[in-house]
């Protein structure tokens, strides 16, 4: 006998899934305004981890011991490195007023080409696809930064953090410690969201049993959006049009009075603020004072300040990050592309967790259009 067809949920129909839970995960929650990865606040991680151990957390549901974290940074640093075939191929993708996530996207792809265990569905092979994938997404953001200037690839040096060799590799000098630090800061806060739009992308193609690259590929494309990964530069882009402190307020009146969006604020799921803007904006205070620009941490807390009474909106996460990657003297087209180099480790989290339980994800559509029409030739049209 057919089984029953399921019952139908139409409570979110048009509504970008609010409110649907998509699927159970023990990777990241969030609580109100707090953010938590694998039971730990994001606070905590900020202040005291690393986006090595992070990635350990996400991808292994613990901490990692002394033993473990040194094999994983190891291992990281062993993948950094893109081979000269890669490099070769790369160089030859256009720059030219192409936005480095589809460059990105193109890469990050076109990278499962030299992986013979891209296809595979076994554990250990994987996890080696995920290490490079997690330790090449800086060297591939830092090449595209360095090829479309005209300048060297720089090879990672060992010994060094993820975060360390980003920072370097784009500019082709050292970092101080200090700044290393921060951008490792910057990389923990980024590294997981729970069921948020690229993650959810990522899971939908790794639904279908498809490979990690592809599932990866995904989620940058989602990523992408300005209405995701794409604020923070938007968010940057808006505070050099405004120029100064004088003109903020009045143009963030003018914007909301004319009913447009601003970049860095509202969210789908915080209504109390987003735990990450927070410590992003200390960061942002002390960096822009640090780099002799305090106006851009000083116009950002007027906007805040205005959003916050005329709209009722707090800043995500993407808002006051613009003003510390800004004070990193990072491209401003490359905020988008960091945020993969970070969120690339909770993205595989996601996928490992969605092939441990996998069904293949196939939501109904309502459908609005006529019915009953009959075909007629081209000449009776
Ligand atoms: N600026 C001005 N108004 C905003 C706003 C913003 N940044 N974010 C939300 N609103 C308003 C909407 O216009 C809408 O008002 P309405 O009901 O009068 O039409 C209401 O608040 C609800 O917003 P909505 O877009 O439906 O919320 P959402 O849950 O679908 O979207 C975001 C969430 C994050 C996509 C949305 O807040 C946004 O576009 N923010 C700007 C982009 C951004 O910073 N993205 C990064 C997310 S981490």
């Amino acid at each position: 006998m057919a089984s029953p067809a399921p019952e139908i949920y139409t409570g979110a129909l048009d509504k970008g899934l609010e409110g649907v839970v998509s699927s159970s995960t023990a990777i990241s929650s969030i609580v109100d305004a707090t953010l938590n990865y694998r039971g730990y606040t994001i606070e905590d991680l900020a202040a005291n981890s690393n986006f090595e151990e992070v990635t350990f957390l996400l991808w292994e549901g613990r901490m990692p011991n002394a033993t473990e974290l040194a094999a994983l940074k190891k291992e990281l640093e062993a993948n950094m490195a893109l081979t000269p075939e890669q490099i070769k191929l790369l160089a030859t993708l256009p720059t030219k007023g192409v936005h480095p996530m589809a460059w990105l996207r193109t890469a990050v792809s076109s990278l499962a080409l030299w992986d013979n265990e891209s296809q595979s569905m076994e554990a250990p092979e994987q996890r080696r696809v995920a290490i490079r994938l997690t330790a090449k997404m800086g060297t591939l953001v830092a090449l595209f930064d360095r090829t479309r200037a005209g300048k060297e690839y720089v090879a990672p040096k060992p010994g060094k953090s993820l975060a360390w060799n980003f920072l370097y590799m784009l500019k082709g000098e050292e970092p101080d410690a200090g700044m290393a630090k921060d951008f490792d800061t910057c990389l923990v806060l980024h590294a997981d969201h729970e069921l948020n739009c690229s993650a959810f992308a990522a899971r939908v193609t790794a639904s279908s049993l498809s490979d990690i690259y592809s599932a990866v590929t995904s989620a940058i494309s989602a990523l992408k959006g300005p209405l995701h990964g794409g604020a923070n530069e938007q968010v940057m882009l808006m505070l050099k049009e405004i120029g100064s402190l004088d003109g903020a307020r009045e143009w963030i009146k003018e914007a909301l009075a004319g009913k447009k969006k601003v970049m860095g604020f509202g969210h789908r799921v915080y209504k109390n603020g987003d735990p990450r803007a927070k410590v992003l904006a200390q960061l942002s205070e002390k960096l822009t004072a640090k780099m002799g620009e305090p106006q851009w941490f000083q116009m950002s807390k007027e906007i805040d300040d205005v959003m916050q009474k005329d709209k009722a909106l707090l800043p995500n996460v993407d808002f006051y990050s613009a003003t510390v990657y800004y004070s990193m003297g990072i491209p401003i087209d490359i905020y988008t592309p960091i945020f993969a180099v970070s969120r690339i480790s909770g993205w595989l989290a996601h996928i490992f967790e969605q092939y441990s339980k996998n069904r293949i994800f196939r939501p109904r559509g309502q459908w609005m259009g006529k019915e009953g029409l009959k075909w007629t030739p081209i000449d009776k049209r």
